[in-house]
């Protein structure tokens, strides 16, 4: 997804500009510019391609050094319009009295076909096919020398979603931001603010951060104290303020909040890839999930976020979980473990379908949204529509202050810290590991006994050592990976708890390599795909000790009976397996209800290192972005 930069302070604007978007590049996007407010009027900078482009670009048009300190910039991941430099932000418009807006933009407006003819009637010129231009030269349109009512009176016209940094050439010490549906959060420093869409362009310069609701507005002003508002730049010591309001020009007051994450998280920390050192570190970041949850000595798992709705919880009659991509499969280990666990009725869908298909929601139902980012479109809109419905709305999320987080009546973060690479893994783990607590929490309130909560307890309290038992195979899960890197499709088969864990393989493998992989639960594969089985299809079973094992055993009998190679997950000690498959990833033996959470290790790897010898940029993969927050 796009990612937005802007500044307004003491600094010059220009490398603080370029350095935010790379700490965004992870997000995904296909081009990038930047716009800046210099004595000489609006300096604008647009380029195709990697950051690294528009910086180079940059340097070169600064070789003037521009002392500005008002910016705007933005990394674009194309809606309307294909990427070209034309499409890139920042737009413009001008406005009646000759001066300049520049606007970037996340998001889509909806109703930008109808508000494009009434501004081309207008004598607006439009230069790119993008819906974006369209809101800055409604912006421009609306311009009477004030931008904070102009931005404002513009966003009352638009239908759709957006989060947006505005400046104009005539207002050289103000930045306007606003946004409704796209993230944004305003960094605050001693003589400057920073604006990002998200927090790892913001906390090298402060910790200090006020977040919007929709449809709220801010204006920031940072100059010489004794003209901040009028914009001469007339020296002094600087001063800054900010104001929010609606849109409707209604002032409303936001708490400052403390960011939970320094950049030393945010930084590679001597590996290879963003990715690796988030499997790596899930030894660590299980251990920050589970603080202060495990209550062993009482039993009892502790959820302080959950508070005074227990007891709806506790009485649920179903629990409906929503979510996308990885998020979606933990929601449907989720299901598993509500049904198993908590004795409730438990469904898992995708957000995307959720939303439209008019869903029944009978009393007593409580909707779990499951995210990393806590800004997915449709998981959003799938927690507002079981809102509206009268669900109780739970969050499994991972950033503090997202959006969605913030619109649950209750939830419990996910606190795996800040998670850069593409592909989610430990954000994954964490959130499986908040869905079992959440299901012991209820359980030990209705039918499970302390014994059973104790046993499940003392597993997951060891959890952090046997991932980390798990992630010591990794030289032999890439040895094993390159024996079948070449093939272009794989299978991916588990049952009952592991058949989601499946599905994420997959996903894991395709979403980063490029090769087709495709997961199902294991008895299905008998039903058609068992036609496309030879020797090559590599086909990872995972495959450990529990309930299903002889009939994942026969399945995989099958398919060595087909010439299929087999790849297997399986339990520590179990010497049966390796009669039947050409490589085999150990796991701890731990209660089926908790593999899961190591069953998934091995799948990580293989993604990262098959990712790896095919040379593609793990942490940025084509197409993809960190959070979809468009539909
Ligand atoms: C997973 O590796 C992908 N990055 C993607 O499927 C992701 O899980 C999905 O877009 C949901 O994102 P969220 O968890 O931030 O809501
Ligand atoms: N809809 C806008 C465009 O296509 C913004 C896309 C984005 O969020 O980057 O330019």
């Amino acid at each position: 997804m796009c990612g937005i930069v802007a500044y307004v302070g003491n600094k010059n604007v220009w490398p603080l500009l370029v350095e935010g978007l790379k700490r965004l590049e992870y997000r995904g996007y296909d081009s990038a510019g930047l716009a800046v407010v210099t004595p000489g009027g609006l300096k604008i900078a647009r380029t195709v391609g990697r950051v690294s482009v528009l910086e180079a670009h940059v340097e070169q048009a600064a070789a003037g050094a521009y002392d500005a300190h008002l910016g705007i910039a933005h990394t674009r991941w194309a809606t309307h319009g294909p990427p070209t430099e034309a499409n890139a932000h920042p737009h413009t418009g001008k406005t009646k009295s000759g001066h300049t807006i520049a606007l970037v933009h996340n998001g889509i407006i909806e109703n930008y076909a109808t508000l494009k003819k009434y501004l081309t009637e207008k004598g607006h010129v439009f230069t790119s096919q993008t819906d974006t231009e369209v809101l800055a030269k409604l912006t421009a349109e609306l311009y009477d020398g004030d931008l904070e009512r102009a931005v404002q009176a513009a966003l009352r016209e638009v239908t759709g979603a957006y989060a947006i940094a505005v400046v104009c050439d005539n207002e050289p010490h103000t930045l306007v931001c606003a946004r409704k549906g796209s993230p944004l959060i305003v960094g605050i420093a001693e003589k400057s603010y920073i604006v990002a869409s998200d927090a790892s362009a913001i906390v090298s310069h402060t910790t200090q951060v006020i977040t919007l609701d929709d449809y709220q507005v801010v204006k920031l002003c940072a100059g010489p104290n004794d003209r901040l508002a009028t914009g001469d730049a007339a020296g002094g010591p600087w001063a800054v303020e900010f104001k929010t309001t609606t849109i409707d020009n209604v002032r409303v007051t936001r708490d400052v909040q403390e960011l939970e994450f320094d950049l030393q998280q945010i930084e590679l920390g001597g590996y290879r890839h963003f990715m690796l050192k988030e499997i790596m570190e899930q030894p660590e970041s299980i251990r920050n999930c589970l603080r202060g949850r495990i209550d062993l000595r009482e039993s009892r798992v502790v959820l302080g976020g959950l508070g005074k709705y227990t007891r709806e919880l506790v009485r649920a009659s179903r629990f409906l979980l929503v979510g996308q991509g990885t998020a979606f499969h933990a929601a449907r280990i989720g299901e598993y473990l509500m049904e198993d666990l908590a004795k409730i009725p438990a469904r898992a869908e995708y957000a995307s379908e959720f939303r439209y298909r008019n869903p029944i929601i009978e009393d007593g139902t409580v909707a779990v949204a499951v995210s990393q980012s806590g800004e997915t479109a449709d998981t959003l809109a799938a927690l507002r529509e079981a809102k509206e419905r009268g669900a109780l709305a739970v969050g499994a999320v991972n950033v503090v202050g997202s959006s969605i987080a913030r619109e649950t009546d209750a939830g419990v973060y996910l606190h795996v810290g800040p998670e850069i690479g593409v592909a989610s893994t430990k954000a994954f783990v964490g959130q499986v590991a908040v869905l079992t607590l959440l299901a012991l929490y209820i359980g030990k309130r209705r039918y499970l006994s302390d014994d059973v909560i104790r046993n499940y307890l003392a597993h997951l309290e060891r959890l952090p050592e046997h991932v980390a038992n798990v992630l010591k195979q990794s030289n032999h899960i890439r040895e094993c990976v390159e024996r079948h890197v070449h093939r272009e499709n794989w299978l991916f088969l588990g049952r009952g708890y592991n058949y989601p864990v499946a599905l994420e393989g997959a996903l894991k493998l395709k979403e980063i390599s490029y090769i087709h992989a495709e997961g199902m639960p294991a008895a299905e594969m008998k039903h058609g795909p068992i036609a496309l089985i030879d020797e090559g299809m590599p086909v990872v079973f995972v495959a450990p000790q529990g309930s299903q094992y002889d009939k994942v055993m026969s399945n995989i009998e099958e398919v060595r009976a087909r010439g299929g190679k087999v790849i297997a997950v399986a339990t520590e000690g179990d010497t049966k397996i390796h009669k039947y498959a050409d490589a085999v990833f150990t796991v701890p033996d731990v209660p089926e209800a908790l593999q899961p959470l190591v069953t998934v290790i091995p799948l990580q790897l293989v993604a990262y290192h098959a990712a790896v010898l095919r040379g593609h940029d793990v942490d940025k993969p084509r197409n993809l972005a960190k959070s979809v927050t468009v539909e």
